[in-house]
């Protein structure tokens, strides 16, 4: 990470300990981690609140060293219609095996599941959960869980990332101003309606 890293990846939470605001989802994420086992997963929420930092931090814990070879980030609206993003690049990394010994599944973070147009893309989605749930576990992204069609919620465990309040956005910035050896009036630590996405 170089010195011009834009701070929300600078400070984005590597382990799901660091995640601020959301305890009783990051208590809930580390029981999979102690278990060994993982259902399908829908994060939903705002936007900037943990929902990506807190899927990548689950699969470093998951899998430990191999988390890069079995863990794969795609963003359903980064290819026109997103069809073609079910069809292929999801397909390719579900259905091989787990790298590295060890692992049973792969992990699939998609971002902006939402972006998957209803019934078509999302209902391929929804096969492909099926056929490749062996070898691969879905974690589905989105701001709003009633854009995902109910086949799909109804086979993943919800998790609702809440707002985060201020208490927490406070105890994230002591964080980022103190490493930065930055002094930060109480003023200048939360203006009215700050968010982590604003700073
Ligand atoms: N709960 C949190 N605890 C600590 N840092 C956070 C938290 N939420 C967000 N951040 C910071 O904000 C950045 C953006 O968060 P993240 O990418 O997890 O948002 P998101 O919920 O996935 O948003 P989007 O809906 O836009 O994908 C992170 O890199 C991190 O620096
Ligand atoms: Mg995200």
């Amino acid at each position: 990470m170089t010195a011009n890293t834009i701070w929300i990846e600078k400070y984005r939470p590597l382990v799901l300990d660091d995640v601020v605001g959301q305890d009783e989802i990051v208590s809930r994420l580390k029981s999979y981690v102690i278990s060994g086992n993982l259902p399908h997963l829908l994060f939903t929420g705002n936007a900037g609140i943990g929902k990506t930092t807190s899927a990548v931090a689950l699969a470093r814990e998951f899998f430990g060293e191999t988390w890069q070879m079995n863990f794969r980030e795609l963003n359903a609206s980064d290819e026109r219609g997103g069809i073609d993003v079910v069809r292929n690049q999801i397909k390719q990394f579900a259905r091989t095996a787990p790298l590295g010994g060890g692992a049973e599944f792969k992990i699939l973070f998609l971002d902006e599941a939402d972006a998957l147009t209803p019934p078509d893309a999302q209902a391929a989605l929804r096969r492909t959960m099926e056929n490749y749930a062996p070898n691969c576990r879905f974690i589905l992204s989105c701001n709003y869980s009633s854009k995902i069609i109910d086949p799909i919620q109804s086979r993943c465990a919800i998790y609702r990332f809440r707002p985060l309040s201020p208490e927490a956005i406070k105890t994230e910035i002591a964080r980022i101003t103190q490493t930065e050896g930055l002094v930060c009036s109480p003023e200048q630590r939360m203006p009215s309606s700050m968010s982590l996405r604003a700073i």
